[in-house]
């Protein structure tokens, strides 16, 4: 079921100076900024060859990861997004294996136009893991 990591999320308190880290102290590939306003983020894709960093920054009043940089004011590892084949059946599997999916378990469109999930991080030793469809 589990395919490729696609991407490891680092949320940030300043997103322009956590792309300047990675593209001018890493010497990384960078995106352009993109506000994706129904998540509460704007995202910055960093191209490391095999996989991908995406780095959060909060946006808006209702920001899913205000909570978390308030716990970790200088940023930290938010979540880990593994690529499956068939998002609809990764989450019954899941489901019937007792595992949590937040929200309503309806997919949303993530950051690359494709529906992605989360899942408890109580149920993955700590990690909220993002699943998206291949
Ligand atoms: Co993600």
């Amino acid at each position: 079921m589990l395919g490729r990591l696609n991407h490891v999320a680092i949320a940030v308190p300043d997103l322009e100076a956590a792309t300047a880290v990675y593209r001018d102290t890493l010497g990384a590939a960078v995106s352009d900024r993109q506000a994706l306003p129904e998540h509460g983020v704007t995202v910055v894709f960093v191209d490391t060859g095999n996989s991908k960093i995406e780095l959060l920054e909060p946006l808006g009043e209702a920001s899913p990861i205000a909570a978390f940089l308030t716990k970790n004011p200088a940023g930290g590892v938010h979540h880990v997004c593994y690529e499956v084949d068939d998002i609809l059946a990764a989450r019954d599997r899941l489901a019937d294996a007792g595992a949590r999916v937040l929200g309503d378990g309806t997919p949303r469109i993530g950051a690359h136009g494709k529906p992605v999930l989360f899942l408890h991080p109580k149920d993955f030793m700590g990690t909220l893991v993002e699943l998206e469809q291949k």
